[in-house]
């Protein structure tokens, strides 16, 4: 069922259930990077997004080629400002004509919704890069205004879970103490603008870290008997909830109950080198179809039962020029040749391929019989993945947490994650 059938009727057949049948699956984000020399061109890309049902796409920068391909698709855009962008940012004018260039034209046909600027800055623990992070959120949130964008425009960052000082039990989630002026200005430019907070969020890196104490079930959504958060009474059958329920209470103790949290990075790569635990296919396959089953239930967390969850998953591609270790490169669901990096649990389509005729359909945009070149690699920003500013102190603290008194927890009621009104 996995493999593309070579029977020409019963294609036709799965490519009409592909594209013309509801999809099953709720709002899932992918991201789109593309630091590799050999993936397919964006208009191949389309019809294997939409295989797997998602509607929503980060990209690590604004590459027109893809915009320009998912026009008219209904496909929503969160594009990217990399950190190298955020000095020249600060300055309005620079902001303004950045967005002039690379986000007023694919409007409205491309539906971008959303400009992450900067990615994990705050772990990296550079106190320029840190100061000029809100001040760059501020220009080019002003530049969309003055554009008359900011309706359909917001502006965000995205920050690594280790933003997080304790983030077990989840009721006890706290931001970095020395971070906790930085994020509450930050929090406080979400209120005004409504836009939401992006966490990047890797059960993989605390399975990795700790692969003797960490469940690999609880990690991988799959059947366990979970855990209960001592302070809340809630039960957490997997990491990734009690880690999005962990930034929740963090939000909460600065005074921010209603902030919407969305995660822009989570994943599972199918290859490691032999020092990553875990790094299997089909790990990889648990994890990734396991939570792409609980976004289709649209349940919420613990904490947020009645709020969707918006996840991003981590990666579209296999990229074969990151940097790092060999899991690094393989988080993809799928190959650069477009095929299935392990089973995904839906219909494989051959729509990288050069074999324009496997691919048919009215959903796909193929190049004919042409070979495919491989798309350029975009503008060499970097998505850190690392494991060196992921969520190592996550589980760390997690082993740590009978000993870690409770004294940060607050009580607080819950709200739902789809008002910009912030309740202080
Ligand atoms: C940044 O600083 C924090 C707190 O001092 C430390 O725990 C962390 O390891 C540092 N991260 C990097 C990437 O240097
Ligand atoms: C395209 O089709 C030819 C002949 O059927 C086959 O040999 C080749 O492997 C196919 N290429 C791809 C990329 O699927």
């Amino acid at each position: 069922m996995m493999e593309s059938n070579p029977n020409p009727i019963s294609s036709s057949l799965l490519l009409f259930l592909l594209f013309f049948t509801p999809t099953m699956v709720a709002p899932l984000g992918i991201n789109y990077g593309q630091i590799a020399n050999n993936l397919p061109l964006p208009e191949n890309v389309v019809p294997l997004v939409k295989s797997i049902g998602a509607t929503r796409i980060k990209l690590y920068d604004a590459d027109p080629h893809v915009l320009k391909a998912f026009a008219n698709t209904g496909v929503e855009f969160i594009v990217s400002l990399g950190n190298e962008y955020l000095a020249k940012m600060k300055d309005p004018s620079k902001a303004q004509s950045w967005v002039k260039n690379n986000v007023q034209p694919y409007l409205p046909a491309t539906k971008i919704t959303c400009i992450a600027v900067g990615n994990e800055v705050l772990t990296f623990n550079d106190t320029i890069l840190t100061d000029n992070l809100l001040p760059a959120m501020q220009s080019v949130h002003t530049a969309l205004v003055n554009l008359k964008l900011d309706k359909q425009v917001t502006v965000t960052t995205a920050h690594s879970l280790a933003i997080l000082q304790t983030s077990y039990p989840p009721s006890a989630g706290a931001f970095r103490r020395d971070l906790v002026n930085c994020v509450t200005r930050i929090v406080d430019f979400h209120c005004k603008t409504g836009s939401p907070f992006l966490i990047n969020a890797y059960p993989y890196f605390a399975y990795k870290g700790n692969p003797k104490q960490v469940s690999l079930d609880f990690v991988l959504f799959q059947p366990n008997s979970g855990i209960v958060d001592p302070q809340s009474n809630l039960h957490y059958d997997n990491m990734l909830f009690a880690q999005i329920d962990a930034v929740h209470s963090a939000l909460a103790s600065i005074g921010y109950k209603n902030v919407c949290v969305q995660i822009s990075e989570t994943g599972w790569p199918s290859k490691g080198d032999a020092d990553e635990a875990g790094a299997t296919p089909e790990n990889a396959r648990k994890y990734n179809c396991n939570l792409m089953k609980l976004i289709g239930q649209k349940k919420g967390t613990p904490m947020r039962p009645n709020s969707d969850l918006n996840i991003y998953v981590f990666a579209l591609f296999n990229e074969n020029l990151k940097p790092g270790p060999s899991s690094e490169r393989n988080y993809g669901l799928f190959k650069p040749d477009g095929s299935q990096a392990y089973p995904l649990g839906v219909p494989a389509i051959n729509a990288a391929s050069t074999n324009s005729s496997s691919s048919g359909g009215s959903g796909s945009t193929p190049s004919a019989s042409v070979p495919l070149p491989p798309a350029s690699s975009s503008s060499g920003y970097l998505a850190i993945t690392s494991d060196s500013v992921k969520s190592l102190s996550t589980v760390q603290l997690l082993y740590l947490a009978p000993f870690i008194s409770l004294a940060h927890f607050v009580s607080f009621g819950y709200t739902t994650c789809n008002t910009n009104v912030c309740i202080l």
